[in-house]
């Protein structure tokens, strides 16, 4: 993150805005011209830069992130009282959503044996695999397209299948449609391949997967003429009716005369992956939605503001897609943008960006690259990223952007996402940047409502991690 050291001390901004300086009892003499020339924060976004403590988000990280939270969950359930208590105490209007979803549970046996091996295999099993048992022939079938399949019959066999090209459910179908009885996709990079069929589908066979050096080694002894014969055996995988919560904490345009109809939404998911803390994914995006809604709470608005923490983020986006179903017409016409704070803290990410489901520029990113304009001297870059919680709310046509770091770090989604890799200056930077944007938008400065019909988009694929 880069700060122009124009911008200390902050306060310089009073005089280009006009303010008494003794509201911040710093005598204007202090000030040097050139500060004065420089500095452009309006006084919305001063008020935003005094008043958000990051100690508060770091607070709300260290207790969400005590333990994982996965949806549906008790663990999860405690982590929307808290939310629902501290949006309470800042004075809002909250309500608690809940919604029931499938929840895939893994199998609890997981085995892959080769005769005359002495290797110990430790395959993952792919999420949404089938169950079964089955011995065969371990058959090597490149990449597992249709072109590589089609003239082979895998009746009774065993598919070894490289990543790559196509998703993970693709080549498991394309297998078990010539036949196999059970699919291994092993790993194109280094490291464990930690994937998903996407959804439950009956036609799956049970799907394994190995690591890259593992899964060459078997590929090259098959390709060499040896026979290999497996056996594979998936137990007690499952699907499991689970209820979890969003919670949405409302604040009504602060003036009814001066109400432009409007809504904006500020979100994050308060949900976490098995055996992840989830301190970076995504306490520390609810942390700073807590913040924000805490410093916005008493601030003069024409605007709607809605905060919504969403549940089972994790299990395909399923809290905010229930969220956004609910919504009536009016509300999605009457809504201007969505900020989704996702990924937002930490140490060993790279620098933010804001990624809408298009990779086109919106009013989220325009108002939110203005503000970080103003805070940093340089323009939070956008791009192209689905994979959060404001996919659903453009695929209605609400202008909607993620705000999350890049690269990413290499803890997300283990049990190394944990707070000691959170960063206070990253969190402070994104509630600054977020916070003026909404404060930006939500300020009182009209009088007539401008409520622009949005457009819905058509053709938007949800994407999901590691389907390819
Ligand atoms: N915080 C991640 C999103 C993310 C991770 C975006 C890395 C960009 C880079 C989110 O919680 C997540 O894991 N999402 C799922 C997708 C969802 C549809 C299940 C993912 O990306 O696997
Ligand atoms: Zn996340």
């Amino acid at each position: 993150m880069k700060r122009y050291p124009f911008r200390k001390p902050l306060l310089s901004v009073a005089l280009v805005a006009g303010l008494a300086t003794s509201t911040f009892g710093i005598p204007s003499s202090s000030f040097a011209a050139s500060q004065v020339e420089t500095s452009v924060l309006t006084k919305e976004d001063q008020k935003i830069v005094q008043s958000v403590n990051v100690n508060n988000i770091y607070s709300h990280i260290s207790r969400l992130s005590s333990q994982p939270r996965v949806a549906g969950t008790p663990a999860e359930y405690n982590a929307v009282q808290y939310i629902q208590q501290k949006f309470s105490s800042y004075g809002y209007n909250v309500q608690i959503q809940p919604f029931t979803f499938e929840a895939y549970v893994p199998p609890t046996t997981l085995s892959l044996d080769i005769k005359d091996d002495n290797t110990k295999y430790t395959p993952q099993a792919l999420t949404y695999t089938g169950n079964g048992q089955a011995t065969g022939e371990l058959q090597y079938v490149g990449l597992g397209t249709e072109n590589d399949v089609k003239d082979l019959d895998l009746t009774g066999k065993i598919a070894l299948i490289e990543r790559g090209n196509i998703s993970f459910a693709e080549k498991v179908l394309n297998a078990a449609k010539k036949g196999a009885e059970a699919v291994i996709i092993y790993n194109n990079e280094d490291g464990e391949l930690n994937g998903t069929l996407g959804g439950a589908n009956d036609a799956y066979v049970p799907a394994l997967s190995l690591p890259k050096d593992v899964g060459e080694k078997l590929a090259k002894k098959l390709q060499d003429g040896e026979t290999l014969n497996a056996e594979v055996a998936v137990e007690g995988s499952k699907l499991e009716t689970r209820t979890s919560h969003n919670v949405i904490a409302t604040k009504k345009a602060s003036n009814q005369k001066k109400d432009t109809g409007e809504i904006v939404f500020v979100g994050a998911h308060h949900d976490s992956v098995e055996g992840a803390p989830g301190a970076n994914d995504d306490a520390s995006g609810v942390a700073v939605t807590l913040e924000l809604a805490r410093v916005m709470a008493k601030a003069k608005t024409d605007t709607e503001l809605r905060f919504v923490t969403f549940g089972a983020e994790e299990n395909g986006l399923i809290g905010s897609t229930k969220y956004v179903d609910s919504l009536g017409q009016n509300d999605i016409f009457r809504t201007r943008a969505m900020f989704q704070l996702d990924m937002v803290g930490s140490k060993d990410a790279g620098d933010l960006v804001m990624n809408t489901v298009s990779g086109q520029p919106n009013t989220v990113t325009d108002i939110a690259g203005d503000a970080s304009e103003r805070l940093n001297g340089e323009r939070t870059p956008y791009g192209q990223g689905d994979r959060s919680d404001h996919v659903p709310f453009a695929e209605v046509g609400i202008p909607s952007a993620l705000f999350i770091h890049e690269p990413t770090e290499p803890w997300y989604h283990t049990p190394d996402d944990t707070i000691d890799k959170i960063s206070k200056e990253k969190l402070q930077d994104v509630a600054e940047i977020v916070g003026a944007g909404v404060y930006d938008i939500a300020k009182i400065d009209r009088v007539t409502p401008n409520v622009k019909k949005p457009k819905p988009m058509k053709n938007v694929s949800k994407e999901v991690q590691d389907v390819k």
